[in-house]
Protein backbone atom coordinates (compact mmCIF):
# COMPACT_ATOMS: atom_id res chain seq x y z
CA UNK A 1 0.00 0.00 0.00
CA UNK A 2 1.26 3.42 -0.80
CA UNK A 3 2.30 5.40 2.24
CA UNK A 4 2.00 9.48 2.00
CA UNK A 5 4.36 10.88 4.35
CA UNK A 6 4.07 15.25 4.76
CA UNK A 7 6.98 16.63 5.97
CA UNK A 8 5.59 19.32 8.20
CA UNK A 9 7.07 22.15 10.94
CA UNK A 10 5.95 24.81 12.98
CA UNK A 11 8.60 27.27 12.46
CA UNK A 12 10.50 28.18 8.92
CA UNK A 13 13.37 26.60 7.84
CA UNK A 14 14.07 23.93 9.71
CA UNK A 15 15.02 22.15 7.00
CA UNK A 16 11.65 20.36 5.74
CA UNK A 17 12.65 20.42 1.81
CA UNK A 18 16.26 19.78 2.16
CA UNK A 19 14.64 16.17 4.03
CA UNK A 20 12.27 15.89 1.58
CA UNK A 21 14.25 16.13 -1.22
CA UNK A 22 17.18 13.96 0.25
CA UNK A 23 14.96 11.56 2.22
CA UNK A 24 13.08 10.59 -1.25
CA UNK A 25 16.59 9.86 -2.93
CA UNK A 26 17.48 7.69 -0.57
CA UNK A 27 14.24 5.93 0.05
CA UNK A 28 14.56 5.49 -4.01
CA UNK A 29 17.86 4.18 -3.11
CA UNK A 30 16.90 1.33 -1.13
CA UNK A 31 14.23 0.45 -4.60
CA UNK A 32 11.10 2.21 -3.68
CA UNK A 33 9.23 4.24 -6.07
CA UNK A 34 9.29 7.61 -4.56
CA UNK A 35 7.43 10.57 -5.29
CA UNK A 36 8.00 13.99 -4.10
CA UNK A 37 5.39 16.61 -4.06
CA UNK A 38 5.92 20.31 -3.53
CA UNK A 39 3.19 21.53 -1.30
CA UNK A 40 4.90 24.78 -0.12
CA UNK A 41 3.32 26.29 -3.80
CA UNK A 42 3.90 29.88 -2.47
CA UNK A 43 7.24 29.56 -1.55
CA UNK A 44 8.01 26.75 -4.12
CA UNK A 45 12.02 25.39 -3.70
CA UNK A 46 11.53 21.87 -4.03
CA UNK A 47 12.90 22.00 -7.53
CA UNK A 48 16.12 24.41 -6.69
CA UNK A 49 17.66 21.93 -4.22
CA UNK A 50 17.17 19.21 -6.63
CA UNK A 51 18.51 21.61 -9.81
CA UNK A 52 15.34 21.16 -11.72
CA UNK A 53 14.31 24.66 -11.95
CA UNK A 54 11.53 26.19 -14.81
CA UNK A 55 9.47 22.66 -15.75
CA UNK A 56 7.25 23.26 -18.14
CA UNK A 57 3.88 22.19 -15.88
CA UNK A 58 3.50 22.46 -12.38
CA UNK A 59 1.39 21.54 -9.43
CA UNK A 60 0.16 25.25 -9.18
CA UNK A 61 -1.20 24.29 -13.32
CA UNK A 62 -2.41 20.93 -11.97
CA UNK A 63 -4.64 23.13 -9.05
CA UNK A 64 -5.88 25.42 -11.47
CA UNK A 65 -7.24 22.60 -13.28
CA UNK A 66 -4.86 23.42 -16.55
CA UNK A 67 -3.13 20.57 -16.74
CA UNK A 68 -3.53 16.49 -15.49
CA UNK A 69 -1.16 15.62 -12.69
CA UNK A 70 0.02 12.84 -14.72
CA UNK A 71 1.62 16.07 -17.00
CA UNK A 72 3.54 17.10 -13.97
CA UNK A 73 5.83 14.37 -12.72
CA UNK A 74 9.40 14.46 -13.37
CA UNK A 75 12.33 11.86 -12.89
CA UNK A 76 14.31 13.58 -10.84
CA UNK A 77 17.92 12.45 -9.45
CA UNK A 78 18.85 9.10 -8.07
CA UNK A 79 15.54 8.32 -10.44
CA UNK A 80 12.82 10.24 -7.43
CA UNK A 81 9.85 11.54 -9.38
CA UNK A 82 9.21 15.19 -8.62
CA UNK A 83 6.18 17.23 -8.46
CA UNK A 84 7.30 20.55 -9.02
CA UNK A 85 5.01 23.70 -7.03
CA UNK A 86 5.91 26.46 -10.03
CA UNK A 87 7.15 29.79 -9.14
CA UNK A 88 4.98 31.52 -11.08
CA UNK A 89 2.67 34.20 -8.66
CA UNK A 90 -0.14 34.13 -11.40
CA UNK A 91 -0.07 30.54 -11.00
CA UNK A 92 -0.24 30.98 -7.30
CA UNK A 93 -3.32 33.03 -7.90
CA UNK A 94 -5.20 30.43 -9.75
CA UNK A 95 -4.30 27.22 -7.98
CA UNK A 96 -6.61 25.62 -5.54
CA UNK A 97 -4.76 24.12 -2.81
CA UNK A 98 -8.26 22.19 -2.24
CA UNK A 99 -7.84 20.38 -4.63
CA UNK A 100 -4.66 19.00 -3.53
CA UNK A 101 -6.13 15.41 -1.36
CA UNK A 102 -7.53 14.44 -5.40
CA UNK A 103 -3.94 14.98 -7.22
CA UNK A 104 -2.55 12.90 -4.40
CA UNK A 105 -4.82 10.10 -4.82
CA UNK A 106 -4.40 10.00 -8.18
CA UNK A 107 -0.60 9.80 -7.86
CA UNK A 108 -0.65 7.42 -5.12
CA UNK A 109 -1.72 4.79 -7.64
CA UNK A 110 1.88 4.73 -9.67
CA UNK A 111 4.28 5.29 -6.51
CA UNK A 112 5.08 3.18 -3.21
CA UNK A 113 5.67 6.56 -1.24
CA UNK A 114 4.80 10.25 -1.43
CA UNK A 115 6.38 12.70 0.18
CA UNK A 116 4.74 15.81 0.58
CA UNK A 117 7.38 19.03 1.47
CA UNK A 118 4.99 21.40 3.37
CA UNK A 119 4.62 25.25 3.99
CA UNK A 120 5.74 25.66 6.93
CA UNK A 121 3.10 27.15 10.15
CA UNK A 122 -0.36 26.59 10.44
CA UNK A 123 -1.92 28.99 7.93
CA UNK A 124 -4.40 27.56 5.23
CA UNK A 125 -1.96 25.56 2.82
CA UNK A 126 -0.13 24.17 5.79
CA UNK A 127 -3.02 22.81 7.08
CA UNK A 128 -4.03 21.35 3.51
CA UNK A 129 -0.84 19.39 3.25
CA UNK A 130 -1.13 17.98 6.58
CA UNK A 131 -4.55 16.92 6.09
CA UNK A 132 -3.66 15.37 3.00
CA UNK A 133 -1.11 12.87 3.92
CA UNK A 134 -2.10 9.46 6.13
CA UNK A 135 1.32 9.68 7.99
CA UNK A 136 3.52 13.25 9.34
CA UNK A 137 7.25 13.75 10.21
CA UNK A 138 7.75 16.98 12.11
CA UNK A 139 10.85 18.75 11.40
CA UNK A 140 12.57 20.52 14.27
CA UNK A 141 15.76 22.43 15.41
CA UNK A 142 17.31 21.66 18.48
CA UNK A 143 16.33 24.77 19.98
CA UNK A 144 13.09 25.42 22.80
CA UNK A 145 11.29 27.68 20.53
CA UNK A 146 11.62 25.26 17.40
CA UNK A 147 9.91 22.30 19.39
CA UNK A 148 7.44 24.40 20.75
CA UNK A 149 6.18 25.64 17.74
CA UNK A 150 6.38 21.97 16.55
CA UNK A 151 4.18 20.82 19.29
CA UNK A 152 1.32 23.01 17.72
CA UNK A 153 2.16 21.41 14.32
CA UNK A 154 1.69 18.40 16.16
CA UNK A 155 -1.55 18.60 17.61
CA UNK A 156 -2.89 19.85 14.22
CA UNK A 157 -1.89 16.80 13.12
CA UNK A 158 -3.51 14.66 14.88
CA UNK A 159 -6.52 16.37 15.73
CA UNK A 160 -6.62 15.66 11.68
CA UNK A 161 -6.10 12.74 11.78
CA UNK A 162 -2.87 12.16 10.50
CA UNK A 163 -1.19 9.89 12.20
CA UNK A 164 2.56 11.29 13.34
CA UNK A 165 5.54 9.05 12.95
CA UNK A 166 7.59 11.00 15.03
CA UNK A 167 10.14 14.18 14.87
CA UNK A 168 13.47 14.80 13.37
CA UNK A 169 15.97 16.93 14.51
CA UNK A 170 18.04 18.98 12.35
CA UNK A 171 21.28 20.76 11.95
CA UNK A 172 22.69 19.71 15.48
CA UNK A 173 25.74 20.95 16.01
CA UNK A 174 29.03 19.40 18.69
CA UNK A 175 28.42 23.11 20.74
CA UNK A 176 26.79 20.71 23.64
CA UNK A 177 24.19 23.87 24.12
CA UNK A 178 21.17 21.55 22.29
CA UNK A 179 18.51 20.00 24.06
CA UNK A 180 18.42 16.35 24.52
CA UNK A 181 17.07 14.00 22.41
CA UNK A 182 15.19 12.78 25.80
CA UNK A 183 13.57 16.49 26.25
CA UNK A 184 12.69 16.91 22.96
CA UNK A 185 10.81 13.66 22.94
CA UNK A 186 8.80 14.92 26.30
CA UNK A 187 7.98 17.92 24.93
CA UNK A 188 6.58 16.73 21.45
CA UNK A 189 5.37 13.38 22.96
CA UNK A 190 6.62 11.78 19.88
CA UNK A 191 9.89 9.42 19.33
CA UNK A 192 12.84 11.49 17.97
CA UNK A 193 13.81 9.28 14.82
CA UNK A 194 16.11 11.14 12.73
CA UNK A 195 18.77 13.00 14.25
CA UNK A 196 20.60 14.67 11.35
CA UNK A 197 23.68 17.16 12.25
CA UNK A 198 25.06 20.68 11.55
CA UNK A 199 26.64 19.99 7.81
CA UNK A 200 28.49 22.23 5.62
CA UNK A 201 28.55 19.62 2.64
CA UNK A 202 24.03 20.40 2.72
CA UNK A 203 24.21 23.94 1.52
CA UNK A 204 26.78 23.31 -0.98
CA UNK A 205 24.88 20.56 -2.25
CA UNK A 206 21.84 22.63 -2.63
CA UNK A 207 23.86 25.80 -3.80
CA UNK A 208 25.04 23.28 -7.04
CA UNK A 209 20.89 21.78 -6.96
CA UNK A 210 22.24 18.48 -5.98
CA UNK A 211 20.97 16.11 -3.33
CA UNK A 212 23.96 15.87 -0.73
CA UNK A 213 23.22 11.73 -0.37
CA UNK A 214 24.14 11.56 -4.02
CA UNK A 215 26.84 14.37 -4.05
CA UNK A 216 28.13 13.33 -0.71
CA UNK A 217 27.12 10.15 0.42
CA UNK A 218 30.03 10.02 2.64
CA UNK A 219 29.12 13.14 4.91
CA UNK A 220 27.26 12.82 8.02
CA UNK A 221 23.69 14.49 6.94
CA UNK A 222 23.76 11.84 4.29
CA UNK A 223 24.64 9.70 6.34
CA UNK A 224 22.22 10.36 8.65
CA UNK A 225 19.31 10.71 5.92
CA UNK A 226 20.21 7.28 4.61
CA UNK A 227 19.94 5.81 8.11
CA UNK A 228 16.48 7.49 8.31
CA UNK A 229 15.26 6.16 5.25
CA UNK A 230 15.94 2.74 6.32
CA UNK A 231 14.21 3.61 9.96
CA UNK A 232 11.00 4.90 7.97
CA UNK A 233 10.93 1.53 6.21
CA UNK A 234 12.08 -0.95 9.03
CA UNK A 235 15.22 -1.90 7.34
CA UNK A 236 16.84 -2.09 10.30
CA UNK A 237 15.86 -1.45 13.54
CA UNK A 238 17.03 2.07 15.05
CA UNK A 239 20.51 2.40 15.87
CA UNK A 240 22.31 4.29 18.64
CA UNK A 241 21.72 7.83 17.71
CA UNK A 242 24.70 10.01 15.98
CA UNK A 243 24.67 12.95 18.52
CA UNK A 244 22.96 14.84 21.22
CA UNK A 245 24.42 13.59 24.38
CA UNK A 246 21.97 12.61 26.81
CA UNK A 247 21.17 14.92 29.95
CA UNK A 248 21.13 13.61 33.26
CA UNK A 249 18.81 17.32 34.45
CA UNK A 250 16.31 18.80 33.18
CA UNK A 251 15.88 21.92 35.05
CA UNK A 252 14.39 24.85 33.21
CA UNK A 253 12.96 23.56 30.33
CA UNK A 254 11.03 20.70 32.01
CA UNK A 255 9.69 23.28 33.80
CA UNK A 256 8.31 25.14 30.88
CA UNK A 257 6.87 22.31 29.60
CA UNK A 258 4.66 21.97 32.52
CA UNK A 259 2.96 25.36 31.83
CA UNK A 260 3.22 24.84 28.47
CA UNK A 261 1.35 21.19 28.78
CA UNK A 262 -1.63 22.70 31.10
CA UNK A 263 -2.30 25.55 28.37
CA UNK A 264 -2.55 23.10 25.82
N1 LIG B 1 21.64 19.63 8.32
C1 LIG B 1 21.89 20.81 7.75
N2 LIG B 1 23.14 21.33 7.79
C2 LIG B 1 23.40 22.55 7.23
N3 LIG B 1 22.50 23.30 6.60
C3 LIG B 1 21.24 22.83 6.53
C4 LIG B 1 20.87 21.57 7.10
N4 LIG B 1 19.53 21.38 6.87
C5 LIG B 1 19.10 22.46 6.19
N5 LIG B 1 20.11 23.33 5.98
C6 LIG B 1 20.04 24.65 5.30
O1 LIG B 1 19.05 25.42 5.98
C7 LIG B 1 18.32 26.23 5.08
C8 LIG B 1 16.83 25.94 5.23
O2 LIG B 1 16.59 24.60 4.81
P1 LIG B 1 15.24 24.21 4.03
O3 LIG B 1 14.98 25.13 2.90
O4 LIG B 1 15.34 22.75 3.75
O5 LIG B 1 14.18 24.48 5.19
P2 LIG B 1 12.59 24.50 5.09
O6 LIG B 1 12.09 24.00 6.39
O7 LIG B 1 12.15 23.81 3.87
O8 LIG B 1 12.31 26.07 4.95
P3 LIG B 1 10.88 26.76 4.64
O9 LIG B 1 10.10 26.72 5.92
O10 LIG B 1 11.27 28.15 4.24
O11 LIG B 1 10.23 25.96 3.54
C9 LIG B 1 18.88 25.91 3.68
O12 LIG B 1 19.82 26.88 3.36
C10 LIG B 1 19.54 24.55 3.87
O13 LIG B 1 20.61 24.34 2.96
MG1 LIG C 1 10.85 24.46 2.32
Amino acid sequence: MTRTITIASGKGGTGKTTIAANLGVALSQLGYDVTIVDADIAMANLELVLGMEGLPITLQNVLAGEAKIEEAVYVGPGGVKIVPAGVSLEGLRKANPEKLEDVLIHLMENTDILLLDAPAGLERNAVIAIASAQELLLVVNPEISSITDGLKTKIVAERLGTKVIGAIVNRITTLGVEMAKSEIEAILETKVVGLIPEDPEVRKSAAYGKPVVLRSPESPASKAIMELAQTLVGVRKEKKPLAIEEKKKEGAIAKMLKVFRRRK
